[in-house]
């Protein structure tokens, strides 16, 4: 079974990514960390308190980072994922459940050392609490079975950021942090807007699930509602991109997604600040910036009928 920890800043589709872990039959969910992004942190936090008492008992949840390594946090994105981060159902209960004493980056170091090899990371929102962890324990780049990451726009299909031209909003929360783990010598596959974007979930797919998939399907009925607007005003399509949950399949169905490898450095300053970009392996052309870090596996094109199937077939 995969061993994972899940970062996440919930967040809409943070939430289906988390039910979809939790339904997994080869997943163990060891544990949630949470990170400012979509909310603030005590929403985030919030949030993953409520969707863990409801679709995932018993799993502990680590309150991390509520703001990057510099800087002040960008402010949430409600008119994304709702004033509540989580499509303005959330707030409905509050959680009958406590967040963890230990920060989510003492988390994270405690088990990986702890069974060196087996666990991997799913980091779905801003990287702060992952670079933190590398800070204080730099060891655990060693240890970590695999890191996937949902974040960066590397321009393969003419595809840019979602929040700039360049930039894609998980890393430009936070573009030090990204490069830090990026730059580490643990094995990052990222998952970056290039197939998150290609990978489109429908208002039927979504129908389909409400009314097949029972509490977890009606939950991301309902939390979805704000979120598919937001895709029908910006997009024009009647469905939702399927960001953080793509992270989650490359990491239990591999063979869905086609990787580029090769180091990956993030822009950390400037009009193009928290924009990815990934020297190939086969590049001639020297690039000091580059050629000193490891490579890293960078998602390229999805096998979307291949996504979806398994979503439903796991919901
Ligand atoms: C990413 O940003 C957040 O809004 C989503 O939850 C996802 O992780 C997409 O750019
Ligand atoms: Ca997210």
């Amino acid at each position: 079974r995969h061993q994972i920890i899940y970062d996440t800043d919930p967040g809409v589709d943070d939430a289906m990514a988390l039910l979809f872990l939790a339904a997994h039959p080869d997943v163990a969910l060891r544990g949630v960390t949470t990170v400012f992004g979509n909310g603030t942190l005590a929403t985030t936090t919030r949030n993953a308190l409520h969707l863990t008492e409801h679709f995932a008992a018993g799993t502990p949840v680590f309150a991390g980072a509520a703001g990057p390594l510099a800087g002040t946090p960008r402010p949430p994105v409600s008119w994304i994922h709702g004033d509540d981060a989580m499509g303005d159902i959330a707030a409905r209960q509050p959680p009958s459940r406590q967040v963890e004493t230990r920060p989510a980056h003492r988390f994270i170091i405690d088990a990986v050392r702890a069974e060196p090899g087996t666990i991997a990371l799913i980091a779905v929102g801003p990287l702060t609490n992952l670079a933190r962890a590398l800070h204080e324990a730099p060891d655990i780049a060693g240890l970590v079975k695999a890191v996937y990451v949902m974040g960066g726009a590397f321009g393969f299909h003419g595809m840019g950021g979602n929040v700039t031209p360049c930039a894609e909003a998980n890393i430009l929360c936070d573009p030090d942090a990204a490069d830090r783990v990026f730059g580490a010598g643990w094995p990052v596959t990222l998952i970056g807007l290039d197939v998150t974007q290609r990978t489109l979930m429908m208002q039927e797919d979504l129908a389909h699930l409400r009314d097949a998939a029972g509490a977890a399907g009606r939950f991301i009925w309902d939390a979805t509602r704000i979120y598919q607007h937001f895709h029908q005003r910006s997009a024009g399509f009647a469905g939702i991109y399927v960001h953080d949950s793509s992270a989650v399949a490359c990491c239990v169905a591999p063979e869905l997604y086609t990787v580029r490898r090769g180091p990956v450095r993030v822009v950390c300053e400037g009009l193009a600040i928290g924009q990815t970009i990934q020297k190939p392996l086969a590049s001639p052309v020297p690039a000091p910036a580059w050629d000193d870090r490891p490579p890293q596996d960078v998602c390229v094109d999805v096998d979307v009928a291949g996504f979806l199937a398994l979503y439903r077939r796991v919901l």
